[in-house]
């Protein structure tokens, strides 16, 4: 059964997704694309002959998924209406912009029995599924630090408006912070507790894990934006591993650094891992299966960045993660 979609939110990221993401999978049909502003709705749904609407109440009748793609601060009100409706929902990063949205979510998403996936990139990128095998097979020995960034140019594409500050959206923090949390998690496991210090434009985190180990992670939205990229770094007892992703080129990958091994393996553009994103969550809903980065996940990653926001009110005293919050 090919899913039928909707793609909530036509700025940006949607039209993105719907333009270079939908067309080429046979897993997914995008069959309307909602936004208030309906000629931006129409603009996106022409990529692929959908329907436009204002409001995701008009097309209910004539989809099975909800891929929801509008700012921080809506993510909640549409998940829990496609959710209501038995719509099974794929929502942006933050998965909410409080703990008790998210959990309001993932519970509702579970007691519907519907599919809940985030679209979280780092979990699908192969440079980091590289580096999670060789941690597994022991490439670098016992991990000891890791650190990693994220330096990017807000301007253009990614406009400000509401992305920036203090506003309900989060700034840097929610926007940026839960990918970073994600990728350190991905490759270090889950985050018991978080400092932070810097602004809403620039930030510097330290991460406690449950694993004993401390990472590093700092995020900028005041780069040249010349190169966009993420960079994150395991080191460990016997060598390194390298997570170079790309923004705009295929550069990057995973590489290995050990005295005796060196091995650059993959490169990868950051965006291609929308089309796998999307492809694993109606997979999911085809085979009842739970995707790659379920609700629980995103709830993981937001409970961290909403520590590090009680840190920086804390002039970045250490704030617990709580237990409860947290996934692998
Ligand atoms: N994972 C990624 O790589 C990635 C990249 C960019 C953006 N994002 C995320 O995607 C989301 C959207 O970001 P953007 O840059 O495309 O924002 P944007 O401001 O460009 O677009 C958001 C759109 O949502 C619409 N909208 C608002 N309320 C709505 C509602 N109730 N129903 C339907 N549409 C509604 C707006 O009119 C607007 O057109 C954010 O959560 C952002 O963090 C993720």
């Amino acid at each position: 059964m090919t899913v039928r979609v909707a793609v909530a939110g036509a700025g940006a990221i949607g039209e993105i997704v719907a333009r270079d993401i939908y067309p080429d999978l046979t897993t997914v049909a995008l069959t309307a694309v909602v936004d208030p502003d309906l000629d931006r709705a129409a603009r996106v749904a022409k990529h692929n002959g959908a329907r436009a609407a204002a409001a995701l109440v008009d097309v209910l009748d004539e989809i099975d998924a909800v891929d929801v793609r509008v700012p921080h601060h809506v993510h909640a009100e549409v998940a829990l209406t496609a959710i209501e409706h038995g719509k099974h929902v794929l929502v942006e990063k933050p998965i909410a912009t409080t703990v008790e949205d998210a959990r309001r979510i993932v519970d509702a998403a579970r007691a519907a029995g519907v599919v809940l996936a985030v679209a979280e990139n780092y979990p699908h990128l192969r440079a980091v599924q590289d580096a999670r095998s060789l941690l597994a097979e022991n490439a670098i020995g016992r991990p000891l630090a890791v650190r990693s960034t994220r330096a990017y140019q807000l301007d253009g594409v990614w406009r400000r408006d509401w992305r920036e500050g203090t506003g309900p959206a989060g700034g840097i923090l929610l926007d940026q912070g839960t990918h970073q949390v994600s990728l350190i998690r991905q490759l270090a496991g889950p985050v018991v507790a978080v400092s932070a210090v810097g602004s809403h434009e620039t930030l510097a985190l330290t991460l406690q894990l449950e694993s004993g180990i401390t990472a590093q992670s700092l995020l900028t939205w005041q780069s040249p934006g010349t190169w966009d990229q993420t960079e994150a770094t395991v080191f460990g007892e016997t060598g390194r591993l390298d997570v170079v992703v790309d923004y705009e080129q295929h550069l990057g990958g995973c590489a290995l650094w050990t005295p005796d091994r060196n091995e650059q393996r993959g490169a990868e553009n950051y965006y291609a891992s929308h089309a796998s994103i999307v492809n694993d969550w109606a997979t999911a809903i085809q085979e009842h299966r739970d995707p790659l980065v379920h609700g629980d996940e995103g709830l993981a990653d937001l409970a961290a960045v909403l520590a590090a926001a009680n840190s920086l009110e804390e002039n970045g005293a250490f704030v617990e993660v709580s237990p409860s919050r947290r996934s692998a």
